[in-house]
């Protein structure tokens, strides 16, 4: 049985993850090779950049295989993020920015997560947010949220995190923001 340590991320490991993101981007399949570079540092350099404390890793024989990203104050967050670094859209924007600013008012939090194919149904999702939620707890952070395609949400429904709001992406494609408090 694979059972990973888990730490918080420190400076040499943003490397690896920006690959893990790249490998695992496309609904856990690797994105296209020409897009590797701009991908991962559309999802991964802005915590890197703002909230460095908030990117956690799971390790196996020294190797990142798995990492959640995230943030306790999404509002700052996103307000920081566009006015520094100049984001392009991406999936977050389909939905109604009443509702997004809602979803960051209610459920401060969020937080993306990914882990290596070949670990994956071994409990590291699960210990990972575990960390997380520790983390957000100490911080007083009520509740936190996490946007996710459909191949996602069953995991997201096993982890206690409920549907706030739903969109059509494309045609069959529902992303959905689903919630969860934090004690
Ligand atoms: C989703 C993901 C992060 C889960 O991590 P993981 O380490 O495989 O999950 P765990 O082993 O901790 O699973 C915890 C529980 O969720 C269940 N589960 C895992 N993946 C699931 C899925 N896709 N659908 C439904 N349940 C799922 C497990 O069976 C386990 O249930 P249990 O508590 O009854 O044993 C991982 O599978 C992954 O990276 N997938 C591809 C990328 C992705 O979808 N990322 C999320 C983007 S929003």
């Amino acid at each position: 049985m694979m059972t990973p340590a888990l730490r918080k991320a420190g400076t040499p490991d943003w490397t690896a993850i920006a690959a893990l993101c790249a490998d695992t981007g496309r609904q856990g399949d690797p994105v296209d090779d020409d897009e590797r570079e701009t991908f991962a540092e559309h999802w991964i350099g802005p915590y890197r950049e703002l909230r460095p404390d908030w990117t956690f890793v799971a390790v196996h024989d020294k190797k990142i295989v798995g990492y959640l990203t995230g943030c306790p104050d999404t509002l700052s967050f996103e307000k920081e993020r566009r006015r520094l670094l100049n984001p392009r859209p991406d999936s977050r924007q389909f939905f109604p920015h009443l509702v997004l600013v809602k979803l960051w008012a209610e459920h401060p939090a969020h937080l993306h997560m990914n882990v290596a194919a070949d670990f994956r149904g071994f409990g590291t999702g699960a210990a990972l947010i575990r960390f997380f939620f520790a983390d957000l707890r100490k911080a007083g952070v009520p509740s936190a949220h996490v946007i996710c395609g459909p191949s996602a949400a069953p995991f997201w429904e096993r982890m206690a995190f409920r549907t706030e709001a739903t969109v059509q992406a494309a045609p069959g494609v529902t992303l959905s923001a689903m919630a969860r408090p934090v004690s």
